[in-house]
């Protein structure tokens, strides 16, 4: 894992947004996969920025996000297709039918899910994984104790994921209790992955993840397993971490052809 510790969360979301921006200049007909929740925001602005001011062309790349509520339309106002939309998609170029989000109406939840997979696939996989981590150590929806190999399933979300994604909703008793949710060993399939974790609040989950032993019971660890994962965290996400500083001395000394 690369680890990088940055000032501020807006400075940590402006270099994630540059990474994804060189991979779509890069390849244009890159295929994303998208967080959504509060972390990557930051990012999705500077994206869209990018694409204002600086023409980053979104035309021909592909999108596939971790997960959806069961049960809510997307024009749901605290839907996960709403939630791109109004704070990505409609702001750039992505073409509608290069989007994907898993099917929160679905009558028929596992073939939803395998069509997802072979949509995955078809897509030539997932080029950058975008993933932000759950105070408990969860990425996607994926909650402790998923399968490390899981594929897009139906799960349980834990009270406390219910308890930190109801300022969406009307009342805490509206979040629904089931969702759809790539699987961990879906997410692992992606040739990249960045991984973001911003305020105290994730700082926990964060030094478990980077330095604590591999379990179900802290999902996000399994990426020690990954090639290629970057951890992009701003310093109160990372006050736990016992190596940061030399973190912070890989990166501040990367070889130049190595730098973003
Ligand atoms: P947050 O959620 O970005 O709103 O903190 C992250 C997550 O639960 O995966």
């Amino acid at each position: 894992m690369e680890v990088i510790i940055e000032p501020t969360a807006d400075a940590a979301s402006v270099l994630a947004a540059r990474i994804v921006a060189d991979l779509v200049r890069k390849k244009p007909a890159a295929v994303l996969g998208l967080a959504t929740g509060n972390t990557p925001l930051p990012m999705y602005r500077e994206l869209i920025r990018l694409h204002a001011e600086e023409g980053l062309d979104f035309s021909g790349v592909t999108t596939f996000n971790l997960d959806e509520y069961l049960g809510l339309e997307p024009a749901h106002p605290a839907s996960y297709h709403h939630f791109m939309w109004e704070n990505l998609f409609r702001h750039i170029n992505v073409r509608p039918e290069q989007v994907h989000l898993p099917d929160g109406l679905t009558q028929d939840v596992p073939s939803c899910c395998a069509a997802y997979e072979a949509s995955i696939r078809g897509a030539g996989g997932i080029d950058l994984q975008v993933l932000g981590i759950g105070g408990d150590g969860h990425i996607g929806f994926n909650e402790p104790v998923s399968s490390l190999s899981s594929r897009t399933r139906i799960k349980t979300l834990t009270e406390r994921t219910r308890s930190d994604n109801a300022f969406a909703f009307s009342t805490p008793d509206a979040v629904p209790h089931h969702v759809i949710t790539m699987g961990i060993g879906t997410i692992m399939e992606s040739r990249e992955v960045l991984l973001l974790g911003f305020g105290g609040r994730k700082a926990d989950a964060l030094e478990a993840t980077v330095e604590g032993p591999v379990s179900q019971m802290v999902p996000a660890s399994v990426l020690q397993f990954h090639q290629r994962v970057r951890v992009i965290l701003d310093e109160a996400a990372s006050v736990k971490l016992k190596r940061a500083d030399y973190y912070k001395h890989v990166y501040a000394n990367k070889p130049g052809w190595q730098r973003i």
